[in-house]
This record gives C-alpha cells, structure tokens and sequence, in this order.
C-alpha cells in the first residue's frame, strides 16, 4: 500500500468501506474507472476468501472483463430485471449529491444500471467534492450521424443558459475520434461552473443527436468518501 499515490489510497480506502454495504445473493451494479476497479478487485478476493455468491452487472466492456477475471458472475441487467446496489465512481459530486461521470466514458450503462437499482452508493476520494458542478467537463454522448451538428446545436443552446464556459470539444483517442461501448462519440462541454443543472440536463437529452450526459440528478442515494489517511466515511 505504501507505493500507492494519495489518490488511489483515498480511492482504495472507500472501495474497501463500500465492500461492508454488499451482501449475499446481491444483484450488484459495478461501474467504470479506477476507483470502481478497486471495489471489483476488493471484491473479487472477498468472493475467493469467504465463498459468498452474488452476481453483477458490469456498466463496460472492461468492468465486465475486470469482474469476470475477479472471478465475479457478470449477468446482463435484463436477466437481472433489477439490482439491489450499485457501486460506482465520479467526476464531480455536489453537496445535494448530484454528479458528474462520464470521464471514463461510460455514463450511458452506468446512468442505466443506477436507475435499476434500488441504491446507489458512490465511492470516491475527497478531491471529487465540489461545491458547484461544472468545473470538470460533462461528457455528452452523441450518435456519429450528424455529430458536428449535434455539437452546433448544443452551442447555440448553451448561449441561453447559466454556465461561465461555453466550449465544445470532441473526445480524441490518439487521432480518431473517441468510440463508446456503442459506438457513439462524446461531446466534453467545459462550462467550468453549472448554474442549474436541472435545466441543462433535459435541454441537452432533447436535442436529437444526444444519446446521454454525464449529469447524474438525485440518482446517487449515499457518498462514501476515501481520505489518503486510510479513513473513509458515508455522506
Ligand atoms: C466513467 C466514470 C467514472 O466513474 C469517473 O470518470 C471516475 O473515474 P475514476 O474513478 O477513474 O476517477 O464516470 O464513465
């Protein structure tokens, strides 16, 4: 542990109080990205060492890779029909608990799979607590089909609306544009604070092109915060 960085032990430190929340036969909710990866992995070696079952639905192709070489059983949610907890990262989180993901790409599945769930409890390092959301880019997938468009019509909608950014910029993967788990791109919009995002998150799922943004509202139920300390707590 002392050759982690002081984030990845804050991250560590709440995957590893989230594993108390789970429990036998649990239908779980599994998200993306390095904080998530801790919980998998944590809880994979509980799987191995107390022999308890559940079963998980992954929110990518790569949680879904991770989980089943944990040793995990991964299930596809309709079979699931509903799960009883998700466990998942963030971008940003507000003290209403509202959030932005979708850094890692995947905010489609995992918006999904959190929506099916009955709770979802999102594990994260104290850097990610802001006081107002905005200041890391939301993600916005969009469909290839007109895609430059989409972008266009996001922009002259942001004009109308409480931000102090109003920059539109295509995900990149080296020189390509960036592909999600569906194949559609993601439009990163820098508006650095987010006045009301209440607002902004049905404005944006109406335009036509929109697949899905990063905004999480009133979906998260509880925030288990991780401190490099080894501490972590509920919010
Ligand atoms: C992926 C996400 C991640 O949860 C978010 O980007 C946080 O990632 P990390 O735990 O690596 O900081 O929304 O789409």
């Amino acid at each position: 542990m002392n050759t982690l960085t002081p984030a990845d032990r804050a991250k560590y430190a709440a995957s590893r109080a989230a594993l108390s929340l789970v429990e036998p036969d649990m239908k779980l909710g599994l998200g993306t990205g390095s904080t998530a990866n801790w919980f998998i992995r944590l809880l994979g070696e509980r799987i191995r060492v107390d022999g308890i079952k559940l079963s998980a639905v992954a929110t990518s192709d790569r949680t879904a890779a991770l989980a089943r070489s944990e040793g995990i059983e991964v299930i596809e949610l309709d079979a699931a029909g509903w799960l009883d907890l998700t466990i998942d990262g963030a971008d940003e989180v507000d003290p209403a608990l509202n959030l932005i993901k979708g850094g890692g790409g995947a905010h489609l599945q995992e918006k999904i799979v959190a929506t099916a769930s009955d709770r979802m409890v999102v594990i994260t390092d104290d850097s990610k607590l802001v006081d107002t959301l905005g200041a890391f880019p939301l993600p916005v997938e969009v469909i290839p089909l007109g895609w430059t468009a989409s972008r266009a019509i996001i922009e002259e909608m942001l004009e109308q609306i409480d931000v102090d950014g109003r920059e539109v910029t295509p995900r990149m993967n080296g020189s390509e544009l960036y592909r999600t788990d569906e194949g559609n791109h993601i439009l990163d919009l820098h508006l650095k604070r987010i006045g009301d995002p209440h607002r902004l998150s049905p404005l944006l799922n109406q335009v036509a092109g929109v697949v899905e943004n990063g905004l999480f509202l009133g979906v998260a139920d509880q925030i288990m915060v991780g401190y490099d300390s080894g501490q972590a707590h509920l919010l």
